[in-house]
């Protein structure tokens, strides 16, 4: 058995297509409820990457052939110390070293680069639903593509049980240091009365709020204060026992993210609540569409800053940014959110809204 590894070279396209089957494949099998990965989305770090992230993807080859690989990506602007990580062997070659081996080429890729630890992601069972799948996880946002037919589709704590990312990351002595729970909304059975009625009692709660809702890039004049929101975001979300400090986000860095996204053909949706008396933007709920669908979104960040909470901004924006979508994209028929286990407040936020839990995820951290 020869194999060897190597960074991907951007000009490689059969090698680029050999990587981009062998994640869809595997992603089809961790989460079939999910429509298909977005190529567009999955190219782009090579072209258009995220600002402040030094993406390096390296390729397993067995006999010649690709048969795996990894990315890590380093984080400049903040959590230097931290990486985060996708690694997946193709299914067909299982078992046989090479997930091992590509981790311990990133390993080393990692401590070069002064790394103390490492995040990934893999698909769980249902916090609660038992069975070995309790190990297990699937990498959050990721938006996937269009679906041949219904979104539809068993969950993975069914598929047979295998949960090998989870099997793989405890031989590699990482800790689950994170439990989320992916929650979906079926479109067909969105309650559209309930929804007025939580919308009419919201903006009832949040007098002295008006909202402002935009397609893609944020107004200029909001630019600081959604920065300031983003921001925000890892401080305020429950971590568990994740060692990653919040991010550095200003208007800047937003522009630049907002390119990225543009470069990936993401649809974004947006709305947000402005506090009449300063005229600052303190709440923001924002809804995704990668560039192969037409039928799904991701329902990304909401937050709200905390000085205005307890006025349902969250609740106004999020219920409001449901319906902006719908009236660009008469074809949704399910939005999939990401929650940590703990976030009891968004939970039941998104639990009114009529999201129903689909399938869990871990975040496996290791110190190297
Ligand atoms: C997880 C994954 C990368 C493993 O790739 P692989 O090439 O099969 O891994 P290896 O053969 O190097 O396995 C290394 C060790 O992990 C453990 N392991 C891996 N898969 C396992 C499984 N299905 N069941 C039980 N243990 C497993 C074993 O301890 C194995 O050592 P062993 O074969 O000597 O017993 C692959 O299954 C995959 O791509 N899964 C989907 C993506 C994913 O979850 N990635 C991990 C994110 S943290």
């Amino acid at each position: 058995m020869d194999l060897y590894i190597a960074a991907i070279d951007p000009t490689d396209q059969p090698t680029l297509d050999a990587a981009y089957r062998i994640a869809a494949t595997a992603e089809a099998m961790d989460a079939p409820d999910l429509p298909p990965l977005c190529r567009r989305r999955f190219e782009a770090p090579l072209r258009h990457p995220m600002p402040g992230i030094d993406t390096r993807w390296s390729v397993a080859h067995l006999d010649g052939l690709p048969v795996g690989w990894v990315r890590i990506n380093l984080h400049l602007l903040d959590n230097t110390e931290n990486a985060s990580i996708e690694l997946v062997v193709d299914p067909a070659h299982r078992r046989r070293g090479v997930g091992r081996a590509l981790f311990t080429h990133a390993r080393e890729l990692l401590r070069e680069a002064g790394c103390k630890r490492v995040v990934g992601s893999a698909v769980a069972a249902l916090p609660g639903a038992g069975g070995p799948g309790e190990l297990g996880g699937k990498a959050p946002g990721g938006p996937g593509g269009e679906a041949p037919g219904d979104l539809g589709g068993e969950a993975p704590a069914e598929l047979g049980g295998e949960l090998a990312g989870a099997a793989f990351a405890t031989a590699l002595g990482a800790k689950a240091a994170l439990v989320d729970v992916r929650r979906r909304l079926d479109v067909a059975t969105l309650d559209r009365r309930q929804l007025a009625a939580l919308l009419a009692d919201a903006r009832s709660t949040a007098a002295g709020y008006r909202t402002v809702r935009w397609r893609d890039l944020p107004p200029e004049e909001y630019l600081a204060d959604v920065a300031h929101l983003e921001g925000r975001l890892l401080a305020d979300a429950p971590m568990g026992d994740l060692e990653w400090e919040p991010e550095q986000v200003d208007a800047e860095r937003i522009r630049g993210i907002e390119r990225a996204l543009d470069a990936r053909g993401v649809r974004r949706y947006s709305v947000a609540a402005v506090h009449e008396a300063s005229g600052r933007l303190v709440g923001w709920s924002l809804l995704s569409l990668a560039a192969n669908t037409t039928r799904h979104a991701w329902q990304q960040i909401t937050i709200v800053e905390p000085a205005h909470r307890g006025h349902r901004l969250g609740l106004l924006c999020k219920a409001e940014n449901l319906k902006h979508t719908l009236a660009y994209e008469p074809e949704l028929q399910a939005i999939d959110t990401y929650n940590a286990a703990a976030n009891s407040h968004m939970i039941a936020i998104n639990e009114q809204l009529g999201f129903r839990p689909a399938a869990g995820s871990t975040e496996w951290q290791l110190t190297i």
